[in-house]
C-alpha cells in the first residue's frame, strides 16, 4: 500500500489542536511532525482544514430484524453512509431470540456483518437469562472481545427484561469487569398508556409521543442507577433524552458512581413539534424514546459541555415509508427508529460548534475519544497519534451542504434531517489507510471492515 502524507492540516484531538503533517503507512499512523518529507507518498493538502480521528458510532442497528422486515440499511449501505459522514467505526448489537444461545446469535450476526466496510463490533443483548448465560457472558468477554451488554427495560413483550434478569446481568457483568448499557424506559407505564390510547381511538403517530412520557424514562434511569449501584456495576445509559434523567445521572456522577450517558443528534436537533405535523408525516419521528420538549433539548445541549453526557451515538435504525405505513391506523405498529449515521458530525459541527454550544475538541471527545475509551477501543482508535489506526477525517469547515434523500447515502426514502443546511463536510475520509471518500467521491474497492476485539472494560480505564 502506498504511503499517504497529509500536509498542513490542524489535528484536532479531544485535549488539543495542533498544526502538523501526518504520514500513514499501511493501515497505521506512522509519523506526526511539523514538517514531514516523503517523496514517494501520495500527498493530500489539508491546509486550512481540520483532521479528526475517525468518528466512532457506538449505537447503530443495521439489518435489524423487525415485524415489518429488516431496518433499511444493511451492513454495506449503512457503513457506506457512515463513511460519507466521517464515521469509521461502528458498534451494533447482537440480539438473541429468547432461549437462543448468545454465542450462536453472535455467529449469525458476524456473518451478516461481513459486508461492513468499516471496523465494527457488537454489544451483546441479554434478552433472557438461563443456566448457561453467565458462562456465555464470560465467553463473550474473554474469547470474543465483547465487553458491553445492552439490556432493554422497555419492549416487555419482545426483548425487554424484568428486574430479576437485570440483577443477574449486573451481578455477572460486575464480577467480570464488563459494562452494562441500558435502554431506559419503564415498559409497564408505556404498555398501559398505549393500550389506553388505542382503546380511546387515539391511533395517530402523535400518540407515540404522548404514551412515552419523560417520566417513563427518568423512572427507569433512576432504577438503573440504584440497582447498578447496589451491585457495583458500571453502566452506560443509551439515548438519554430528558432533563429529569440528566439530573439523576448528574447526581450519580457526583457520588462517584461509574455512570456514562449517551444522547443522539435527533434529540439535540428537534423538539416535540415534530409530532404536530399533518397527516402521517410524524411517523418519521417515531422512535424510542421520542423527541422531547424544547426544555429537554436545551438541557441536553448543556449536558454536553458539562460532561454529564459522555458520548453521542446515532441509534441509526431507518425504515422506509412502506414500512412506517404499516402503522397508519395504529401507531403501536409503526416501526421504531430513524436514520442518522451519516449526519452526526455535520449536525454537531453546524449546530453545536458553530453555535458555540460545544467546542470542536468536545465534539471529538463525544463522537470519537470517549466512545473508544468507554468501549475498550482506545489502543487503536479515537485519538490521532503515532501507532493508531489510520482512520482519519479531513474536515473542510467552509463547504455548505443540505440534507436530502436525493443525495444521502443512507438506503432509505425518509431522512428526518431533510432540508437542513449545514456548514463543514468530511471532505476526505481515510479508513485504515485507504482513502475511502475523496471530495465526495467514493472509493470503497479495497475496504473490508474487521471485527474488533475489544479490551476488557476496566473501571480505571476511564480517567481523564
Ligand atoms: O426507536 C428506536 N430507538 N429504535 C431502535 C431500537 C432501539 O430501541 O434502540
Ligand atoms: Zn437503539
Amino acid at each position: 500500500m502506498a504511503s499517504i502524507l497529509i500536509k498542513g492540516g490542524t489535528i484536532v484531538n479531544y485535549d488539543k489542536s495542533v498544526e502538523a503533517d501526518i504520514l500513514i503507512k499501511d493501515n497505521k499512523i506512522e509519523d506526526i511532525a511539523k514538517k514531514i518529507k516523503h517523496e514517494k507518498a501520495f500527498k493530500i493538502n489539508a491546509k486550512n482544514k481540520f483532521i479528526f480521528p475517525g468518528a466512532i458510532d457506538p449505537h447503530v442497528h443495521l439489518h435489524l430484524k423487525t415485524s415489518v422486515g429488516y431496518s433499511a440499511d444493511d451492513f454495506y449501505t449503512g457503513s457506506l453512509a457512515a463513511l460519507a459522514g466521517g464515521t469509521t467505526t461502528l458498534i451494533d448489537f447482537v440480539t438473541p431470540n429468547r432461549g437462543q444461545s448468545w454465542i450462536e446469535a453472535l455467529a449469525e450476526r458476524k456473518s451478516e456483518a461481513e459486508k461492513c466496510l468499516i471496523d465494527y463490533s457488537f454489544h451483546m443483548s441479554p434478552t433472557w437469562w438461563g443456566e448457561n448465560s453467565a458462562d456465555e457472558m464470560l465467553q463473550c468477554i474473554k474469547k470474543e472481545g465483547i465487553s458491553s451488554f445492552k439490556v432493554y427495560l422497555a419492549y416487555k413483550d419482545s426483548i425487554g427484561i424484568d428486574d430479576s434478569t437485570l440483577l443477574q446481568v449486573f451481578e455477572t457483568a460486575a464480577k467480570n469487569k464488563a459494562l452494562v448499557t441500558l435502554h431506559c424506559e419503564n415498559g409497564d407505564i408505556i404498555d398501559k398508556l398505549r393500550k389506553d390510547a388505542i382503546k380511546n381511538g387515539n391511533i395517530s403517530p402523535r400518540y407515540h409521543f404522548e404514551t412515552r412520557p419523560s417520566e417513563s424514562e427518568s423512572d427507569s434511569v433512576f432504577k438503573a442507577i440504584n440497582m447498578s449501584k447496589i451491585l457495583k456495576c458500571p453502566i452506560y445509559i443509551v439515548h438519554v433524552t430528558s432533563q429529569e434523567s440528566l439530573k439523576f445521572i448528574k447526581n450519580a456522577k457526583k457520588n462517584n458512581q461509574l455512570v456514562f450517558a449517551e444522547t443522539c443528534p435527533q434529540y439535540l436537533m428537534f423538539n416535540d413539534s415534530v409530532y404536530k405535523q399533518a397527516g402521517f408525516k410524524s411517523a418519521a419521528y417515531v422512535m424510542s424514546p421520542p423527541i422531547r420538549t424544547k426544555k429537554d433539548q436545551k438541557a441536553l445541549w448543556d449536558s454536553l459541555s458539562s460532561n454529564i453526557v459522555s458520548s453521542i451515538g446515532t441509534d441509526h435504525c431507518p425504515f422506509n415509508w412502506n414500512q412506517k405505513e404499516i402503522g397508519e391506523s395504529d401507531f403501536t405498529k409503526i416501526p421504531n427508529g430513524a436514520g442518522g449515521i451519516e449526519h452526526r458530525l455535520k449536525m454537531l459541527y453546524s449546530f453545536g460548534v458553530l453555535k458555540e454550544k460545544i467546542t470542536l475538541n468536545q465534539m471529538i471527545e463525544l463522537c470519537s475519544y470517549n466512545p473508544a475509551k468507554i468501549f475498550g477501543l482506545s489502543n487503536r482508535k479515537g485519538y490521532v497519534k503515532e501507532g493508531m489506526d489510520a482512520d482519519l477525517v479531513i474536515w473542510n469547515p467552509n463547504i455548505k451542504s443540505k440534507v436530502s434523500i436525493n443525495n444521502h447515502f443512507q438506503n432509505c426514502d425518509i431522512d428526518i434531517y431533510e432540508g437542513i443546511e449545514t456548514v463543514g463536510i468530511p471532505e476526505t475520509v481515510i479508513s485504515k489507510g485507504i482513502v475511502a471518500i475523496d471530495s465526495g467521491s467514493i472509493n470503497v474497492g479495497n475496504l473490508k471492515g474487521e471485527f474488533l476485539y475489544r479490551k476488557e472494560f476496566k473501571k480505571n480505564d476511564f480517567k481523564k
